[in-house]
């Protein structure tokens, strides 16, 4: 019987219009008996009609299991094809290495980063106000000028690095984020100004500012790609490294650093850290189930950053 008959009969039977039974047979026919569930309404099944049946079955089950509806599996749909463009490189060992950045990065393969974390120099000649527990330390590159030059370097190849659809975080100072602003802008595109705020402030003026008690961190993206877990807020709380405990002036608490890691990577992903002082966010990467990249000028961090990776082994 030739289907335009077919499509006659089913209108006159169901009353259904010809443009919708067309789309049911569609759906049905991409739809593998397997793959349909009573649970979910024919509008989930005929969102995911399109895909694979190995993607077709994981979004399905999921949204029976956690009773998505509608509008969340279509955002669990389109973040499913942006991981899916997400191509590149596979790296298996973790990486800490001594140097610098703008030359060793050029050692590692493009596309094989999945999340850039990194707290570069601040380009502010930054010294302890410490000084009884960091006597000494001034920061390798920590000079505007200098700072400018060699994150722009580090965030050209960096960008080359990463995999498309990838997410960024620079940690930055409010004196300095304006220059930094135009140099992450050529490389990536910026989403937000993130607060860091802390438990107590540093020091500084005691008389005539207010105490600092927060760090900006910028957060680009290459490309596009979902945050995992929940919306959260722009404003992030976790506590400063103790002073007693504190091995680097700038040092990075590590449930920070584990937090961005858990919201922009996935479990077995890359994480890279050009300048990765002793070596916090590589060992927040490994807490987390994930390798990284790390690299670090300064002998004096590299070193103690190596001795704080071996004993977390
Ligand atoms: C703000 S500190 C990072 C501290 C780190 N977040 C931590 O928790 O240990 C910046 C680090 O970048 C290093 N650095 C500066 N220029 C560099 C370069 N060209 N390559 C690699 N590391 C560099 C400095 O020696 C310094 O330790």
């Amino acid at each position: 019987m030739p289907i335009g008959t077919k499509y006659a009969e089913a209108i006159q039977k169901t009353g259904l219009e010809y443009q919708t039974l067309r789309d049911y047979k569609w759906v049905a026919s991409k739809s593998h008996l397997s793959l349909r569930n009573d649970k979910l309404s024919f509008h989930h099944h005929r969102e995911v009609a399109s895909l694979e049946p190995e993607q077709q079955t994981y979004l399905l089950k999921k949204a029976v299991a956690e009773s998505w509806p509608l509008i969340k599996l279509k955002q669990e749909k389109y973040r499913l094809n942006l991981e899916k463009a997400r191509t590149g490189v596979t790296l298996s060992d973790p990486n800490y290495l001594h140097g610098d950045c703008t030359t060793l990065l050029e050692s590692i393969p493009d596309n094989s980063i999945d999340l850039l974390l990194t707290d570069p120099p601040y380009g502010i000649d930054y010294e302890s106000e410490h000084r009884e527990v960091n006597p000494f330390e001034k920061l390798k590159n920590d000079i505007l000028e200098k700072t400018l030059t060699v994150l722009d370097k580090t965030l050209q190849i960096t960008s080359r690095k990463l995999k498309e659809n990838s997410h960024a975080y620079i940690f930055t100072s409010w004196k300095t984020y304006p220059y930094l602003l135009p140099i992450v802008e050529r490389y990536f595109t910026l989403n937000n100004l993130l607060v860091w705020m802390k438990n107590n402030w540093t020091a500084g003026d005691l008389d005539a500012n207010y105490g600092q008690i927060h760090e900006f961190i910028l957060f680009a993206h290459k490309g596009r790609r979902h945050l995992n877990g929940r919306r959260d807020a722009s404003v992030l709380h976790f506590d400063r490294v103790a002073e007693n405990g504190r091995v680097h002036p700038t040092e990075k608490p590590l449930k920070l650093l584990e937090y961005l890691i858990e919201k922009s990577s996935l479990l077995g992903e890359v994480v890279c850290d050009p300048f990765a002082g002793v070596a916090s966010t590589c060992l927040a990467a490994k807490n987390m189930g994930r390798k990284y990249v790390g690299i670090e000028l300064d002998k004096r961090w590299f070193d103690v950053g190596l001795e704080r990776l071996q004993k977390s082994a």
